[in-house]
């Protein structure tokens, strides 16, 4: 049964799921033991010390650069936990030469969003900051130095700009303003993971993780400062006593060793112009679970075992199938067959030769279908769900979590926040993992506009004493 054996590939034992959490809290050890980071590192140091206490005021300009979107924002925080946020989005598709083209017309492109926005909502700091500052959440990995300073590594994401690796982050900003005449500097560079624990600590100070589950996936969580090897040994003399947070890079984790990935994972990586990177991330995130359906689908047109052995148009091509689909398909799962039926008809195109009829997907395709994106998703949610709980375990280990408190993880990501049963899946695996009582305990918590939030309250936290904290 060739759909079988495919959903088969899909399933993620029990086993395996150990496997996974094993393999991911010995690599949290690995990466905080590794003194130098090179070109692909774990365990980064945000070089942030402090949480919000939820009472802090003013404007702050926040951009996050996310895979598919910019935004940048003005961010109001009004004390009591409460914001205001006021912002310009703009997408980039993943076939925009921006994407692929020259690093400083790249930034222009931002700060030409920033100056938009400054224009646009009439933002003048209220005098408490000259130039503004702005707090950058990029969700790529940098190699920090300090909160306000890092290295470019490898985007990933389908960015391949010209001679971007290696580059000091802060500076093409301050490069560009130059270039642009817009008044305005860096006054903190955070992944987006640590935004969003930064952001959802301002709500709730008891959150102890942020994850990421979006295009990419990621998650940050407060590492003792004593036992980061990348840390220099003034700085760690000087802060031993506190915690910092760490961007994980959990999305460059896993290797055959312990992940269990199956001939489509194989393929998709192969494919890939990135092979042999981001293996975890290649398994579950939402850039690639419509790839991971797409080449499945494929097997079983191949077989005849879909669409009567008729290949539709939106299958042809590498990407041609997104996880929007996937996620569309699955939240019709209350809807009539018919219903549901009339678009699977309407989702997907047959050539036909010019006299017969075009082929026509029936009830059996539906079943197909559904059945098959239903396994990629629930595997990714179990992926996630995974990461979660080596990084729960590894704090209870630290025994920074008390018992009988919640466990509250800051999430954001169109993964989680847009696929219909999400939250709930990732939430079945957990109860499975740790058993109902610790699972009962587990909130995953949506930290809407975690990355912009959080990155405006760095800036904040971090905007009068930028220079004290470099090393
Ligand atoms: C990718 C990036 C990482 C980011 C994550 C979520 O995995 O490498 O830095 O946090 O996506 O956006």
């Amino acid at each position: 049964m060739p759909l079988a054996d495919i959903i088969n590939t899909f399933e993620l034992t029990q086993d395996q799921f150990q496997g996974i959490v094993t393999g991911f809290k010995q690599e949290y050890e690995q990466g905080l033991n590794i003194a130098e980071a090179k070109g692909l590192a774990t365990m980064i140091p945000s070089y942030v010390t402090r949480l919000p206490t939820g009472q802090e005021k003013g404007t702050f300009l926040a951009l996050d650069l996310g895979g598919s979107t910019l935004r940048v924002c003005a961010v109001r925080l009004l004390g009591d936990g409460q914001v205001q946020v006021d912002e310009i989005k703009r997408s980039i598709a993943m076939t925009d030469p921006l994407r692929t083209g020259e690093t400083t017309a790249f930034f222009d492109w931002m700060v030409d969003a920033i100056d938009s926005l400054i224009k646009e909502y009439k933002i003048d700091g209220g005098g408490v900051s000259d130039p503004l500052a702005m707090g950058v959440s990029w969700s790529f990995p940098v190699n920090q130095t300090s909160v306000s300073d890092g290295k470019i590594l490898r985007m990933g994401k389908g960015f391949e700009l010209k001679g971007i690796e290696g580059q000091d982050l802060k500076t093409l900003f301050t490069d560009a303003f130059r270039r642009k005449n817009v008044n305005v500097k860096v006054t903190a560079l955070i992944n987006d993971t640590v935004g969003v624990l930064v952001a959802h600590a301002y709500s709730d100070p008891n959150a102890r993780i942020g994850f990421i589950y979006g295009t990419g996936t990621n998650a940050a969580y407060p590492e003792q400062v004593s036992k980061m090897a990348k840390l220099d040994p003034i700085y760690k003399e000087q802060h031993q006593e506190q915690e910092m947070l760490v961007n994980t890079e959990i999305d460059i984790f896993g290797s055959d060793a312990y992940l269990p990935l199956n001939r489509f994972d194989r393929l998709l990586d192969a494919n890939h112009s990135q092979p042999d990177f981001q293996l975890y991330e290649k398994m579950m995130s939402g850039a690639y679970l419509g790839e991971l359906v797409r080449l499945a689908a494929l097997e079983l047109v191949q077989e005849n075992a879909l669409f009567d052995g008729h290949l539709p148009l939106e299958f042809k091509e590498m990407y041609s199938f997104e996880t929007a689909q996937l996620s569309d398909l699955e939240s019709r799962a209350d809807d009539s067959i018919d219903s549901r039926l009339r678009h699977l008809q309407s989702t997907f195109t047959f050539e036909s030769p010019a006299s017969s009829p075009s082929y026509q997907p029936t009830e059996q395709d539906l079943a197909t279908m559904t059945e098959l994106c239903r396994a990629v998703a629930t595997r990714g949610a179990k992926l996630a769900a995974a990461a979660v709980a080596s990084l729960i375990e590894k704090q209870q280990q630290q025994q920074h979590l008390l018992e009988d408190q919640p466990i509250i993880i800051g999430i954001n990501g169109s993964t989680f926040e847009l696929y219909p049963q999400m939250p709930e899946r990732m939430l079945a695996s957990l109860s499975d993992w740790f058993g109902p009582v610790t699972a009962n305990r587990i909130r995953l918590d949506v930290a809407r506009d975690g990355a912009g939030i959080g990155g405006a309250l760095i800036a904040m936290l971090y905007a009068d004493d930028n220079d004290a904290i470099e090393q």
